[in-house]
């Protein structure tokens, strides 16, 4: 029998360049989405998707963090005196959300590093790993969907989205052939970081959702400084597939890259949009706008 996915890690203990001034002193998973910052939607994410454990790897500077997701007495004692009962279930709520515990990683030695520093709190049993700046809005949150084929096959998981043309080049891409009964399911056999659309193995590029076997932590410690002089967590997976089986699967949503400009300015839109209270004022600025 398979393990259960309980636990799931969220790297951010990254320096979020990408998106300079802003995170000069704000962590970029503290910037926010419409209302939320963008870590939020992770962890909510997990939580719907049966996740217990919830392991920041965090690092100077990103304290913001774990007190967005604790109580806040002072606030709620203020809500509480001028009776705004709605404003102080939302802060409330986010603080019951979720049991989190926290690991730094000293230096921003990679992701693949980044996820080595949870391995005490991980343990020995299969997880997931959430890149917080990855925002996906599905019907049935991504992780969930993982998790439903890590049960089924009882292997790692990563999850891809389907890329047509030169954009694949900005990703890590997947190698393998499609399963026979599911064609959203890839036995993996490679991955090939960044590469030229004609070198490109596939149109399935490997995006920030990963459920991992426990065996990543062994090879993560002896994986050797790769790309930029940093841990990375492809060169574990790489040496992963060659002890078991390991699984691409296309999830069905759509994935925003908030850790970047663009991206988020994509989210934002897109998400106000699908807010009731902002969705018509959305269409009727944008529409009066006359682009
Ligand atoms: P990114 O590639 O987005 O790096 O990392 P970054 O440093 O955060 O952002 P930019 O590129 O400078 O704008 C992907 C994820 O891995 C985490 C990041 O926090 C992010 O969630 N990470 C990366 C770590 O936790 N530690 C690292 O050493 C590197």
């Amino acid at each position: 029998m398979t393990q259960r996915v309980r636990k799931a890690v969220f790297p951010a203990a990254g320096q979020g360049t990408r998106f300079l001034p802003a995170t000069k002193v704000i962590p970029k998973e503290m910037l926010a989405l419409v209302d939320k910052p963008i870590i939020q939607y992770g962890v909510e994410e997990a939580i719907a998707s049966g996740i217990e454990d919830i392991i920041f790897v965090t690092g100077r500077g990103k304290v913001a963090m774990e007190d967005h997701f604790d109580l806040s007495p002072e606030l709620d004692a203020l809500l509480e005196k001028r009776g705004k009962k709605e404003l102080l279930a939302v802060s409330r709520g986010v603080a019951s959300l979720a049991k989190i515990s926290s690991v730094r990683q000293p230096e921003p030695l990679g992701l693949g590093h980044a996820v080595l520093c949870a391995k005490d709190l991980v343990g020995d049993e299969p997880f997931a790993v959430i890149l917080p700046d990855d925002v996906i809005d599905a019907q049935t949150p991504c992780l969930k969907q993982m998790i439903d084929v890590f049960n089924e096959k009882g292997g790692s998981v990563l999850a891809t989205m389907t890329i047509d043309g030169p954009a694949i080049s900005a990703y890590g891409v997947l190698a393998g052939s499609r399963d026979a009964h599911n064609e959203r399911i890839y036995n993996c056999s490679g991955m090939v970081e960044k590469p030229k659309l004609e070198d490109a193995p596939s149109n399935q590029a490997i995006i920030g959702r990963y459920i991992l076997t426990p065996a990543i932590f062994g090879l993560l410690e002896k994986t050797q400084p790769g790309a930029g002089g940093e841990i990375q967590l492809t060169d574990g997976i790489k040496a992963l597939l060659r002890e078991e089986k390991v699984y691409g699967y296309t999830f069905e949503g759509k994935r925003f890259d908030a850790g970047d400009k663009f991206g988020m300015l994509q989210a934002t839109v897109e998400f106000a949009l699908k807010r009731p209270e902002f969705a018509e004022k959305i269409r009727e600025y944008l529409k009066g706008l006359a682009l």
